[in-house]
């Protein structure tokens, strides 16, 4: 079902503009987009420190993010996501909390080349993308060897991609997708929230539905340029 667009979403877009550093896409084709074009961000500029970079994509309504920026402060946040009506409850969170660490673009991760420049972001999160069971839409999949490619070229060394699902197949398929890509596989739990990671964990939107129905949460860490594969818990 198609979500009803949001009231006076333009004017409260513009109200978020300070912390809205892109929108759109440059041309139509995402492939062309991705190749041509480059606004690559100037770090100091936006968040006037050289703090480490983290880079959330498809935060939804930014619980997980907000809740990450007010714990590490000395961390600057950037928040990808696709849909504008949700994106503007994140940034109006944000203005309201106050935080001066996180910043958004409302945009597909398909052109994450064109704002984010190489090897500069240390760890990307990627809570409850959607699965996308469908073959034909495989390259959709945020942890398909397309988005792999891009996430490997936005990392630094020994970054990281944080992963939590409630799918089963599709951590699956994405543990078979980052050991293709040459990342090296750790914290790997089929019980999240009963595993020693609970402690540490944000609890997203999303996930507390799916823990409230009683579904276990999949949770993987897969490291660029490290070489200790742990097997699962
Ligand atoms: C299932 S929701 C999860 C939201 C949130 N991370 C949570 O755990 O509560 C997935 C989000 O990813 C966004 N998304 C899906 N594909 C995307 C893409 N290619 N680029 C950016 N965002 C995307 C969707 O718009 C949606 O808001």
């Amino acid at each position: 079902m198609r979500m009803r667009k949001k009231r006076h979403l333009e004017p409260r877009m513009e109200a978020c503009s300070d912390i809205l550093l892109a929108r759109g896409k440059p041309c139509k084709n995402l492939k062309e987009a991705a190749e041509n074009y480059r606004f690559l961000l100037d770090y100091r500029a936006v968040f006037g420190n050289d703090n480490p970079v983290e880079l959330e994509i498809g935060c939804g309504n930014g619980g997980f993010l907000l809740e990450k920026a007010r714990r590490e402060p000395n961390t600057n946040f950037l928040a990808v996501e696709l849909c504008t009506n949700v994106i503007l409850t994140a940034m109006e969170r944000t203005k309201a909390a106050g935080l001066g660490n996180v910043r958004f673009l409302n945009i597909p991760a398909e052109i994450l080349e064109c704002y984010i420049p190489p090897r500069s972001v240390g760890v990307i999160y990627l809570n409850f993308s959607t699965p996308l069971p469908e073959k034909s839409r495989e390259k959709q999949r945020l942890t398909s060897m397309r988005f792999l490619k891009i996430y490997d070229l936005l990392l630094k060394n020994g970054g990281r991609i944080e992963q939590k699902t409630d799918s089963r197949e599709f951590f699956e398929y994405s543990l078979a997708r980052y050991e293709e890509a040459g990342f090296s596989l750790t914290e790997i739990t089929h019980d999240l929230h009963n595993s020693p990671y609970a402690e540490e964990n944000i609890v997203t939107e999303y996930e507390a539905n799916f823990s409230a129905k009683g579904l276990p949460i999949y949770r993987a860490v897969a490291v660029k340029g490290a070489d200790i594969i742990q097997k699962s818990k």
